[in-house]
């Protein structure tokens, strides 16, 4: 189709002179951008990246405090790990009243454990509550699925930073098998076989020695919010600089094991600033300090959200601000449709990260 496009404007270039051949270029070259929009996407992203600019540190291994089995309230079977051997945890970032959203992961993409003949895992991450009922309540879900990591700290937005370090502890002293860990927020339709097919695509043999991979939706540049009574508000303190370090974006990503490590190493060998930076910009300072540079997957949606199609679906990663509901409707539709061509894929994703970058604006200009 595309080929057949590109002659036809060859002949009428040819053939014509003024207005004509230059709108069929046009429209040309819109319609390879949009079949190739993640390509340029991340083309783009490499291009407007900053790279590690800082002061690397060498610390030693022994410098981290081991991760304690009582930092946890509740937690699977300590060998869950090493019976199941993962390639790939999830560990879903889930808040104690959400039980619906964990239910739907549960039902729907959680529910896979193999692959791309890989085994997979998913867990959930959460704090403590100062409900009574809600307590009682988690405590007979985590024994009905065995499937809740809670640890010892508060559930609040501003401690979702001790969150993402208690998932990191977790992962680091009981489930050393796995190669990868996700971090998923529980309103993202997460899709581990998009996952591993891009990364078997990007770092080939799996036996191959492992990198130090960050990947996700990088956010570039970003500016501290310097407003006291903002939500993010950051203190000069806490962050001097202008700019963050580039950073993935929280809603989901994901870190290889040697990355997993160096980052919780730097982020043990400092006292945590006060307020807390947001939980990915925390992330991502840290990892910039480990000397490790994200990577911008385009597959993995940021804020604007993408219109559900089955076919763009099976291309993406990640896509977010997906209610409980949609994602058990969304998911059944990705089961019954027929299997995607490539074709259908690259015109499908193309088209819904159009939609969804025009919604973004749209939005953002109101
Ligand atoms: C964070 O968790 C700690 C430990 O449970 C608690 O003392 C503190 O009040 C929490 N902070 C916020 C802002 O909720």
């Amino acid at each position: 189709m595309v080929i057949r496009g590109m002659w036809v404007c060859k002949v009428r270039l040819v053939k014509h002179s003024g207005l004509t051949p230059i709108l069929c270029l046009l429209t040309c070259v819109c319609f390879l951008a949009v079949f190739f929009i993640d390509y340029l996407e991340e083309w783009a992203t490499c291009f407007g990246m900053s790279g590690i600019s800082g002061s690397h540190v060498g610390l030693p291994p022994q410098s981290m405090p081991p991760t304690r089995p009582e930092e946890f309230l509740h937690m699977p079977s300590r060998l869950v790990c090493q019976r199941a051997k993962p390639y790939m945890i999830t560990l879903v970032t889930s808040a104690p009243g959400n039980q619906k959203a964990r239910q739907a992961v549960r039902d729907t993409w959680g529910g896979e454990v193999q692959v791309r003949g890989h085994r997979v895992m998913t867990l959930f991450m959460l704090g403590q509550t100062s409900d009574p009922v809600l307590t009682k309540e988690l405590a007979e879900e985590a024994q009905e699925h065995g499937d809740l990591v809670q640890g010892r700290f508060l559930d609040t937005y501003a401690n979702l930073t001790l969150k993402t370090l208690s998932m990191l502890a977790w992962a680091r002293r009981f489930c050393p098998e796995a190669h990868f860990v996700a971090k998923v927020d529980d309103d993202v339709m997460f899709n581990p076989n998009a996952l591993l097919h891009y990364i078997d695509l990007k770092w080939g043999a799996p036996e191959s020695e492992l990198a130090e991979l960050y990947i996700g939706r990088v956010h570039m540049k970003v500016v501290p919010d310097r407003d006291p009574v903002s939500k993010h508000f950051l203190s000069e303190d806490a962050f001097g600089g202008t700019t963050f370090p580039d950073y993935c974006s929280g809603t989901a990503y994901v870190l290889s094991r040697p990355a997993l490590l160096k980052l919780s190493l730097v982020a043990s060998a400092a006292p945590l600033p006060k307020p807390l930076p947001p939980e990915d910009v925390f992330v991502g300072l840290c990892a910039h300090t480990a000397g490790i540079v994200p990577t911008h997957c385009p597959y993995f949606s940021g804020g604007p959200s993408v219109p559900f199609a089955p076919c763009c679906y099976q291309g993406m990663v990640s896509v977010h601000h997906i209610k409980p509901e949609e994602m058990l409707h969304y998911w059944t539709d990705m089961q019954y449709a027929a299997p995607c061509s490539w074709l259908r894929v690259r015109t499908s994703l193309g088209i819904c990260k159009l939609r969804a970058l025009l919604r973004h604006f749209l939005w953002s200009g109101l």
